[in-house]
């Protein structure tokens, strides 16, 4: 059966993975739909962002979301699509070499941007795991850390994905691919295996470069101070709090402090991640 050109964005961020982000899951899909894409993962941090009444709402608006998550496997961002196993367990690349599938689909994100998240040169021993190779939206005519990246897939004969990493809205729609398949998860991450992918980009304005690097530099010490503040508040002050914030009700203030636990958990976000 020939393919349908599908619009997609396979990595992407939401306020259930990173408190800062303006907008939850729901409202990333809905704009999302208003620009005619097809196919959607949400990729947060170690947190599967995923079920039934996601995956429904979505379909409803047209989009197939795909389940996914950006893991940190020994302190680098990997993105796992279709994954079985919880991301705790893929800490490590034995790990993730155990445990991942024919059904799987494993992609270096943004590789060669500077950061100790990014895979670099550890992609190069490690690249029979890896099944695609991110090109990032974070890039300008002369800012481009792409230019690796695009070097080793057409060496290791690894299909490029185009995704914008949005955790701000104006990312989105910035860099995207174009999938030649049918709508559901397996026609997918099989058409990019075998890379039936064409990517829509363009190069970053240098004023919309620093903007979005401003404003996730910005957003990401807010953060941290925000993670510090709740480690270094007495337990009992910080769950009233979220008692109070929440309403009240033993499950509310619960929810809450699993939530900061989670919170504390997730590495530092940096300007690409
Ligand atoms: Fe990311």
């Amino acid at each position: 059966m020939q393919g349908l050109t599908l619009k997609a964005d396979l990595h992407l961020h939401t306020r259930e993975g990173e408190a800062f982000i303006a907008y939850g899951a729901r409202e990333l899909i809905d704009r999302a739909a208003e620009q005619g894409f097809d196919v959607l993962s949400i990729t947060n941090h170690d947190t599967l962002t995923f079920d039934r009444e996601l995956a429904d709402y979505a379909r409803e608006r047209g989009i197939l979301l795909i389940p996914g998550v950006e893991a940190t496997v020994e302190g680098r961002h990997v993105l796992i699509y279709n994954p079985d196993v919880h991301p705790g367990q893929i800490r490590s690349f034995a790990a993730l070499r155990r445990y991942r599938r024919p059904d799987w689909l494993v992609v270096a994100p943004h590789p060669f941007y500077p950061g100790s998240i990014c895979l670099g040169r550890r992609l190069l021993r490690e690249i029979d795991l890896f099944d695609a190779v991110e090109l990032s939206h974070f890039y300008t005519r002369r800012i481009d850390f792409n230019r690796p990246a695009i070097r080793l897939a057409r060496d290791a004969r690894r299909p490029l994905l185009g995704s914008s990493d949005a955790h701000l809205s104006e990312q989105l729609g910035t860099t995207y691919s174009l999938i030649e398949a049918q709508p559901t998860v397996a026609s997918v991450l099989s058409a990019i295996r075998a890379g039936q992918v064409r990517i829509v980009t363009r190069p970053l304005a240098l004023w919309e470069f620093v903007a979005i690097a401003t404003r996730l530099g910005l957003a990401t010490a807010h953060e941290s101070a925000r993670r510090a503040c709740a480690r270094w508040a007495p337990a009992g002050r910080v769950q009233r709090r979220d008692w109070e914030s929440h309403g009240g009700g033993a499950i509310a203030g619960l929810e809450a402090h699993e939530s900061e636990e989670r919170a504390a958990k997730v590495p530092a976000t940096p300007s690409i991640g």
